[in-house]
């Protein structure tokens, strides 16, 4: 079992992008500026968003963090959107979720630019993906397919199997792994709650992606021996030991599964900090593209 290490592959990326700010500077050219809204008091949504952040200060991007109460309408945080979209200054933003309940979470996610889309949630970016043509992938997604290319894992003619089919995670990352190209190439299966036969199905795969959120649901039995198993899980789970109160867990029994893989990444320290990573990248792409 070999380990694909997304901590040191998202710190390389960081690197190569900090180097690219320094000789952009060194030409006069513009700085990429992200910027993130977050609505509301989440635990973890603050450490996401305080983690890209932290990311863009590391490497020298402009960053700007917008906090909305909890209580905000859907028709202000719209404005703020709108904001957004004008700011010359911002080459890209995301709009943090989940959102609370009483917001339109698509209806909002519509009003973002496609052209500073760096999550690529907007359908214009979904269905620019779907059909293999240039736009912002989703940044996890995109950090999947980072981390596979990076690690030369073989995907053409490959069994892939996908666990989940969120609209952030499962549902593109099929749409990828099945495209025309490296990596790609792949037969998909996207298992979802109403799929038969999970576990069968699972222990056929070459590749198996798994992004449902629900720790250790993939046990070694559902795992074929010399499989690629690459966990997207990342949930809080109560543990007194921490100092936190809580620890992150996988999707994957890590344990049970790692010595039957081929590859496996941890969690954490696996596809989470290429999410980063990947959201990094489409920021300084967007600046690229208004360039050309
Ligand atoms: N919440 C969980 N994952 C994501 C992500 O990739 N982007 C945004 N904006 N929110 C998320």
């Amino acid at each position: 079992m070999q380990l694909m290490d997304g901590s040191f592959v998202a710190q390389q990326i960081k690197e190569e992008l900090a180097h690219e700010v320094l000789t952009r500077k060194s030409k006069g050219m513009k700085i990429p500026h992200l910027a993130a809204v977050l609505v509301g008091e989440d635990g973890a949504s603050l450490t996401y968003v305080s983690s890209k952040v932290k990311s863009c200060e590391q490497i020298g991007f402009g960053s700007t963090l917008i906090q909305l109460p909890e209580s905000v309408s859907q028709s202000q945080l719209i404005e703020e959107i709108e904001k957004l979209n004008k700011n010359q200054d911002i080459d890209g933003y995301i709009i943090q979720l989940p959102l609370p309940a009483h917001i339109n979470e698509k209806a909002v996610l519509m009003h973002v630019s496609p052209d500073k889309d760096v999550d690529g949630f907007h359908p214009e970016c979904i269905g620019k993906m779907a059909l293999g043509m240039d736009t912002f992938l989703p940044a996890t997604p995109a950090g999947i397919i980072e981390l596979i290319k990076r690690y030369q894992i073989e995907t053409a003619g490959k069994n892939c199997v996908v666990v989940g089919r969120s609209h952030i995670v499962g549902m593109p990352i099929s749409l990828l792994m099945q495209r025309n190209a490296y990596p790609g190439n792949a037969t998909v299966t996207t298992l979802h709650s109403k799929s038969s036969n999970i576990k069968e199905v699972c222990a056929q795969a070459d590749i198996l992606i798994v992004a449902i959120g629900k720790p250790g649901y993939v046990t070694a039995d559902m795992v074929k021996e010399g499989a690629v198993v690459i966990d997207v899980g990342i949930t809080r789970v109560a543990d007194d030991a921490k100092k936190s109160g809580f620890r992150i867990a996988g999707d994957v029994d890590f344990h049970s599964v790692a010595h039957k893989c081929s590859w496996i990444t941890p969690v954490p320290g696996g596809v989470g900090p290429m999410t980063i990573a990947s959201l990094l990248i489409n920021t300084m792409k967007s600046v690229q593209l208004k360039e050309k």
